[in-house]
């Protein structure tokens, strides 16, 4: 079910979404080497309730935490555990809050110290995938157009766009219909609606798409164990563009 927003519904889903755009900041000023997951996890999940919200992550479908941390070689879905966050890591951060009576849903991918070049511009060209991404895009737009500027802009550098994940509606819920895939086809897929709210979310690896679920049930890891990247946000479809809700 295709939930289209009002203006009053997505002025309450300002709040939300301001409140993950401010933890996430919050997160690039707190995460170091030293630190593990469920420390930083703990910061994210007293300042998320500091701003009267609700971490959405914590008890959805059983998820133990506030927020996916996954490292490296971890796509999405990492329980913050006793990891050590370590110099030259790339670290997903990616998290929910509820307040409003709605979601705001963003991630953002840290470089801890010194970084390899080579992951370096894996996570710089997965956040330049959300721009190739929203280029254009506006109501009328068909939904596929999407994950195929992703998926061009992606593969143009040798990378394995995930496609056992995606983006999807928010709301009322966290996930909403339609998804939103990361690969695609060209004028393919419903054509958008001004008032959609849509996370578009590329998840990107640096070799192999595919991907294993770890014994947990929720960490998604890389078959091949090469790193991968996560870059999320919260927009709104407008008829004459987008717009950002968590930037
Ligand atoms: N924030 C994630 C997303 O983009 C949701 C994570 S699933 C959870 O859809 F269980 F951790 F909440
Ligand atoms: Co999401």
């Amino acid at each position: 079910m295709i939930h289209i927003k009002t203006e009053k519904e997505i002025d309450l889903m300002r709040e939300p979404c301001r409140i993950v755009k401010d933890t996430l900041t919050f997160v690039g000023t707190k995460i170091r080497a030293g630190m593990t997951t469920k420390e930083l996890d703990t910061l994210i999940e007293r300042f998320i309730r500091s701003e009267g919200a609700y971490p959405s992550c914590l008890g959805y479908g059983g998820f133990p935490a506030s927020a996916c941390i996954s490292v490296n070689e971890v796509v999405v879905h990492g329980i913050p555990d006793d990891r050590v966050i370590r110099e030259g890591d790339i670290v997903s951060v990616d998290l929910c809050a509820y307040k409003n009576g709605y979601h705001g849903d963003a991630c953002r991918t840290f470089c801890i110290g010194e970084v390899s070049p080579e992951k370096r511009q894996l996570v710089k060209v997965t956040e330049e995938c959300f721009f190739q991404a929203i280029k254009g895009l506006r109501a009328g737009t068909p939904l596929y157009d999407i994950g195929y500027r992703v998926q061009k802009y992606a593969e143009s550098f040798g990378y394995g766009v995930i496609r056992s994940y995606t983006g999807h509606a928010i709301g009322k819920e966290m996930h909403e219909d339609p998804s939103v895939p990361n690969y695609g086809k060209l004028g393919t897929g419903m054509r958008l609606k001004a008032g959609m709210v849509l996370c578009i979310e590329p998840m990107i690896a640096m070799g192999d798409w595919r991907v294993r679920i770890l014994d947990d049930e929720w960490t998604a890891v890389t078959v091949d164990g090469k790193p991968a990247a996560h870059y999320e946000n919260t927009v709104v479809v407008r008829t004459d563009g987008v717009e950002i809700l968590t930037l």
